[in-house]
């Protein structure tokens, strides 16, 4: 049975590579996106470079559909062995979290974290099931408490929570064959990251890649940034 890698926002960016790469490694990925059509083309791009990949319509921001798509993987695929939480927004460049309105700190917290919270709630379950699981949580560096700094607050605040979830995760399940590591991908080359950024989205996304396949003596639990830890 093949193994199944979930990618959220797997249309373009760090996402698209991701999905490409992980199934590039023989990986059934879902690529899941908010748009029907972006998945699907996404999917068929990767089926048609001989990978394995299927399309799913997913906003994480809705509890309800991430509860629906964890029960179509398990009638579908039956299981889960790759979580890649990369859905993301940046919204507040240069706000002050003093002149931060509710919709964009709302979108904000409930894209970078209560939607990983949901699909981690909803997944891990079937992780454990089978005693195996890595989940990629997207951080950044903008998400470290030891170097906080003005005028991003709903992105640094929402990347923090998704430490504390990574954190959190990790904790509840040493012991098992599931590893939660938030991976900070740096300054990449996207339609976020734009086009001055320094790192390519096909390297970034090599590390993601890396994260969500490490050996049983891997990390878990960490904040990670070119495979190595970084301070929280
Ligand atoms: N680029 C960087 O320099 C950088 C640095 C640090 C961390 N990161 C993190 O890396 C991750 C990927 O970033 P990126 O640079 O690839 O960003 P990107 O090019 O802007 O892509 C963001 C992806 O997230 C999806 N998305 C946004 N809201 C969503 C929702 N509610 N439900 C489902 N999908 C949603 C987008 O889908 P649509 O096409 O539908 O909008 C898109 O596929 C993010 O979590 C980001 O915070 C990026």
């Amino acid at each position: 049975m093949t193994a199944v890698a979930v990618v959220t926002g797997a249309n373009r960016g760090i996402g698209l590579h991701t999905a490409e790469q992980l199934a590039s490694r023989g990986f059934q990925v879902v690529v899941t996106a908010r748009s029907a059509a972006s998945a699907e083309t996404t999917a068929a791009g990767i089926r048609q470079s001989g990978g394995l990949a299927l399309p799913y319509v997913l906003n994480v921001q809705d509890s309800g559909e991430v509860a629906d798509f964890a029960r179509w993987l398990n009638q579908h695929l039956g299981r889960v062995d790759i979580l890649v939480n990369n859905a993301g927004v940046f919204l507040d460049d240069g706000v002050s979290l003093l002149d931060l309105d509710d919709e964009t700190l709302m979108i904000t917290l409930k894209t970078n974290l209560l939607g990983p919270i949901y699909l981690c709630r909803a997944l891990v379950p079937m992780m454990l099931a089978r005693n195996y699981g890595r989940v990629v949580n997207l951080s950044s560096g903008y998400g470290a408490l030891n170097d906080m700094g003005p005028y991003i607050a709903a992105y640094r605040i929402s990347k923090a929570g998704l430490n504390a979830l990574t954190a959190e995760l990790a904790a509840e399940l040493v012991g098992t064959g599931v590893k939660v590591n938030s991976v900070c991908p740096g300054w990449v080359r996207t339609d976020m990251g734009g086009p001055q950024a320094s790192r390519d989205p096909v390297e970034a996304a090599a590390d993601v890649v890396w994260a969500a396949t490490l050996d049983d003596d891997g990390p878990s639990g960490a904040f990670l940034r070119y495979r190595a830890d970084i301070p929280w």
